[in-house]
Parts: structure tokens; C-alpha cells; sequence
């Protein structure tokens, strides 16, 4: 059985793809620093999956210790780099912390790869290289525009660095996934999000505030140029995010080529408004949202959805779960929280 280096395997994403994995008989080893996630995500996975974790706890920008894993799991033979920062906020405060941790953290992993000849890679890329494209649905040749934030600019310089090492070692494969917008916890409601703090995003900040612990949601802005006004975003399972990270590593491993980069949107090619998915929300779980609307969210794009049609035929990947199955899993998954005395 193959092992995959699974770097940030304890985040939102990550947790839901070393889920995935073992259920296609991969077998995950994950290297977190816990710097945003929670060691109880292992127990989640673990009564999910029913098999034993094999974890990793340290910071994958200490090449010793990257250096270390591949030494001692000589089966590795992909890695999956989820490991980053990623708050966009964040990231205008704290440019330096975010180019040096997730640029660095990319490059040791490369260079210990190339050291340990392991040749699949799966990047953790975002549809915000795209910032507002020109043309919608957005597809994997639009252009890729100057970044809104230091962290889409992260996630440029990533895939470049990528692009180029293949170019250069002639022996590594990558693919960089682009995601859109993920939503929803495991229908299992054993693993999902767990925001620090206040969280930033649509989804968390919704089932926080129908639980009680914010006031009100704030629709950021009902002014643009969309069907009622509210932003556009093309939200997709965390589930099913999840699945494209596997069909991205049998691609990879099927691929005889020695040098091989390619670049993948994932999403469900379908437009919300952040209307919508108020009201799917209210709709799907029969609770009712706090909700006013006030000014626009600096940096925010008007909208954005993907055309998927080439994950779709080159990966064999499709979305298979909904909006309503997502906001669904997302409110379990909150009640869950809130009965452990989390959020
Ligand atoms: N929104 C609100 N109120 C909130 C939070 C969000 O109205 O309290 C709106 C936003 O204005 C936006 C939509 O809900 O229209 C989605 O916002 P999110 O913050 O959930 O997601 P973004 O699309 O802004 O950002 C996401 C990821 C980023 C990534 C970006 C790429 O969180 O990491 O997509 O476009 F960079």
C-alpha cells in the first residue's frame, strides 16, 4: 500500500483528504504543527476510518525533520501540501510571517522530494489567482491577475516555484488543485471546521451565529452587479474537495511521463449569492438567520464560479454532493461543537 505525506493533514481540508485516502486504500501519514487545527481531529478521523493514524507532529519549514519522515517511510511515494497559512486578513498585517511560512515550507518539501526521489505532488492552490476574472465561468487559462492579498500571492508564487522545479528536475509530477469556495463538515459529523476565533468565512460565521455564540451575520454588501445583489461564489463540499486530492494522486500515478504540471479548478461550476445560501440554509435545517446587510468586505471579488470541465474529464472528478447537503453536514457538525463546549 502506497503512503502519502499528508503536510497540514489535521486542517479543515487535510482531514476530510486523509479520510478520503484511506478509503481508497492509500494509507496517509500526516505531518501538522498544530498551529491551527486541534489534536482531538485524529480521534475524528480515526473513528471515521477505523484505522491508526500515523502522525508527524512538527513544522514541515524544518527540513531535519522533513529529511526525517522520508527516512524513516521509505513507502512514501506522494505527498499532498496543505500546510500554510491561510487568512487573508492576517496576511495584509503579516506579510513577512506569510511569505516565509508558506513559501519556505513549499521548498524544503521540494527539495527533500527531489532529495528522497518521491515524484508526485498535489498542491493546495485557491481560485483566488483568478481575483475578479474577466470572463465567468472561470477556467484554468484565464489569466491569473495580480494578487487582492500576500496570501493569493502565496499560492502564485507556489504553483510558479512548482511549474518551474518540473520544468527543471525532470522528475517531478505536480498538480495544483484550485479550489473555490469549501463548505460542510464529514456527514459523519466527526471531523469538520474549527475556526479560531471569530471566524472570517460565510459558512462558520452562519452556524456560529444561528448557534448563538455571534449576534448577527453580516451580509457583506447587497449592491454589486448579481441577481440580488450579494455576492457570487461557487461553494463546494469539503467532501468532495476532499475526493479530487486522490483522483489527482492516481492521475499523477498513472502518468508515466518523467515531468508532468498541471493545474485543475475545483469547484461545482454553480454560482450562490450569499443570499442563497442564507436562505438554503433556513430552508435545509428549518432555523432562522440573524442576518442584516451592511457595507462591502475590502478585497472582496463581485463573483466567481469555475468551469469544471476539465477536472471533470481529465481527473474523472464531479461534485456528487449539494449546497443543501453541505449547509446540512455544516449545522451538524456545529450542533456537535457546541455540545462538547467548543463553539
Ligand atoms: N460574507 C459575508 N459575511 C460574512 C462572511 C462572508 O457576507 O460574515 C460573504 C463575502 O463577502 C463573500 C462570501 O460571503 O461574498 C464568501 O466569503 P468567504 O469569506 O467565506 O470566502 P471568500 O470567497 O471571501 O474567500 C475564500 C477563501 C479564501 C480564498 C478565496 C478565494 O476563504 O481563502 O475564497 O477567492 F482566498
Amino acid at each position: 500500500m502506497s503512503s502519502i505525506l499528508v503536510t497540514g493533514g489535521a486542517g479543515y481540508i487535510g482531514s476530510h483528504t486523509v479520510v478520503e485516502l484511506f478509503r481508497a486504500g492509500y494509507n496517509p501519514v500526516i505531518i501538522d504543527n498544530f498551529s491551527n487545527s486541534e489534536k482531538s481531529v485524529l480521534k475524528g478521523i480515526e473513528s471515521i476510518t477505523g484505522e491508526r493514524i500515523t502522525l508527524y507532529t512538527g513544522d514541515c519549514n524544518d527540513a531535519d525533520f522533513v529529511n526525517y519522515i522520508f527516512e524513516s517511510d521509505p513507502e512514501i511515494t506522494g505527498c499532498i501540501h496543505f500546510a500554510a497559512y491561510k487568512a487573508v486578513g492576517e496576511s495584509v498585517e503579516k506579510p513577512v510571517e506569510y511569505y516565509k511560512n508558506n513559501i519556505n515550507s513549499l521548498l524544503v518539501l521540494l527539495t527533500s522530494m527531489m532529495q528522497f526521489n518521491i515524484k508526485n505532488l498535489v498542491f493546495s492552490s485557491s481560485c483566488t489567482v483568478y481575483g475578479q476574472p474577466d470572463e465567468l465561468p472561470v477556467t484554468e487559462s484565464s489569466p491569473v491577475k495580480k494578487a487582492e492579498s500576500p496570501y493569493g500571492n502565496t499560492k502564485q508564487i507556489c504553483e510558479e516555484v512548482i511549474e518551474d522545479t518540473v520544468a527543471a528536475a525532470g522528475e517531478i509530477k505536480a498538480v495544483s488543485l484550485r479550489y473555490f469556495n469549501p463548505v460542510g463538515a464529514h456527514p459523519s459529523s466527526q471531523i469538520g471546521e474549527l475556526p479560531i476565533g471569530t471566524p472570517n468565512n460565510l459558512v462558520p460565521f452562519l452556524t456560529q451565529t444561528v448557534a448563538g455564540i455571534r449576534k448577527e451575520l453580516v451580509i457583506f454588501g447587497d449592491d454589486y452587479d448579481t441577481p440580488d445583489g450579494t455576492c457570487v461564489r461557487d461553494y463546494i463540499h469539503v467532501l468532495d474537495l476532499a475526493q479530487a486530492h486522490v483522483k489527482a494522486l492516481d492521475y499523477l500515478d498513472k502518468k508515466k511521463n518523467d515531468s508532468l504540471y498541471r493545474v485543475f479548478n475545483v469547484g461545482t461550476g454553480n454560482g450562490h449569492t450569499v443570499l442563497d445560501v442564507i436562505k438554503t440554509f433556513e430552508s435545509v435545517t428549518g432555523e432562522k438567520v440573524n442576518y442584516r446587510v451592511g457595507t462591502r468586505r475590502a478585497g472582496d471579488v463581485e463573483k466567481v464560479w469555475a468551469n469544471a470541465d476539465k477536472i471533470n474529464k481529465e481527473l474523472n472528478w464531479k461534485t456528487q454532493l449539494t449546497l443543501k447537503q453541505a449547509l446540512n453536514d455544516a449545522w451538524s457538525w456545529q450542533k456537535v461543537l457546541k455540545n462538547r463546549g467548543k463553539q
